[in-house]
């Protein structure tokens, strides 16, 4: 199968990757040379980690061939079964893209947008009703497996069940999501729990480092291998019941952005990328912290595949 990926910013070479890797031809699409150019150096490099470490049976001699880039919407799309959008966040962006896109794709194609917020069937009702959803991967696409499929009344059965048997066959475990809610279903999960971190900071009780320390050594230690409902049926449902009884009005339901991220936002001190955030990543940590996370979840996949697929 041929699939186009229209973008090739942070998240399209990623994509992209992940149908290589399943065996299928793809066109990466960007109106920027310099995007491009940068987004196949990346696909390569990870791909010979991803080799390195034993995660992917063959390197880039073998998948490589299989990428063609190019700033032609019209040949990125020529003959592609599936076309992934993952151009930025903005509706007047995609708006303009899908208007060329219902005139170069085949009937038959079936669109999907990585959006990671906006209700684009939604927004876009008649642009191909039924064969066009969300398919929404995490960041980096080819290391997280999830992958959520958001879809509404009006989407092809067909179309999803053939996109979820791919993206499995690529190594991925996608679910659905039927309907949309703003978040979908993964966003929705973490920004509860971010709400009750930073109330608990606002109050004083913990600091960033205690919640972090928190999150890696019980909660995310044991979350990649069981999940929330199982984990209330390892505790026991009368136990959950009595806890849950008590906490639940005890928790933070404020609907404002907190004052710990409006104010760090404002001074400028936007996490790694500029070199502050509720941390310091100044003097070549940045660089350092994301070489080392990139390093531990590829580690962390590696385990994951063995047991959990
Ligand atoms: N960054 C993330 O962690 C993340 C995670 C999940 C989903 N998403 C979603 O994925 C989509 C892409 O996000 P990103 O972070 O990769 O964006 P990005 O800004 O890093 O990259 C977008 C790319 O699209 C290109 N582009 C702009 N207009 C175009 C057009 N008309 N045709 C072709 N290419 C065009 C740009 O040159 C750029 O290279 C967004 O909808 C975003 O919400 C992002």
């Amino acid at each position: 199968m041929k699939v186009a990926v229209i973008g090739s910013g942070v998240m399209g070479p990623g994509i992209a990757q992940v149908f290589m890797t399943g065996g299928h031809e793809v066109a990466l699409q960007d109106i920027s040379e310099k995007a491009l150019g940068e987004g196949a150096e990346s696909i390569r490099k990870s791909i010979a980690l991803m080799h390195e470490k034993g995660i992917l049976e063959n390197g880039e001699e073998k998948y490589m061939p299989l990428l063609s880039v190019t700033t032609s919407l019209g040949q990125a799309v020529e003959g592609s079964r599936l076309v992934v959008e993952a151009v930025p966040e903005r509706p007047d962006i995609k708006q303009a893209l899908f208007s060329e896109l219902d005139r170069l794709c085949p009937e038959d194609a079936v669109i999907v947008s990585n959006t990671s917020s906006l209700p684009l069937p939604e927004i876009f009702p008649d642009f191909r009703p039924g064969k066009f959803f969300v398919c929404h991967f995490f960041n980096p696409p080819p290391i997280i497996p999830l992958v959520e499929l958001v879809i509404s009344g009006r989407t092809d059965k067909g179309a999803v069940d053939w996109l979820k048997g791919e993206l499995v066959r690529c190594g991925k475990k996608p679910i659905v999501v039927k309907g949309f809610v703003l978040g979908f279903l993964v966003n929705r999960l973490q920004t509860a729990m971010a709400r009750e971190a930073l109330h608990l900071i606002n109050r004083g009780i913990v600091g960033p480092e205690d919640v972090d320390t928190a999150v890696t050594a019980a909660i995310g230690f044991k979350s990649a291998w069981q999940g929330m409902f199982d984990t209330m049926d390892y505790i026991g449902l009368d136990t959950v019941a009595m806890a849950y009884g008590v906490i639940f009005p005890d928790l933070c339901n404020d609907t404002g952005v907190p004052p710990e991220v409006t104010e760090k936002v404002r001074e400028g001190h936007l996490g790694v990328k500029s070199g502050r955030g509720f941390f310091n990543y100044e003097g070549g940590r940045a660089a350092e912290v994301m070489e080392k996370r990139q390093a531990l979840l590829l580690d962390q996949l590696k385990l994951w595949k063995k047991h959990m697929t």
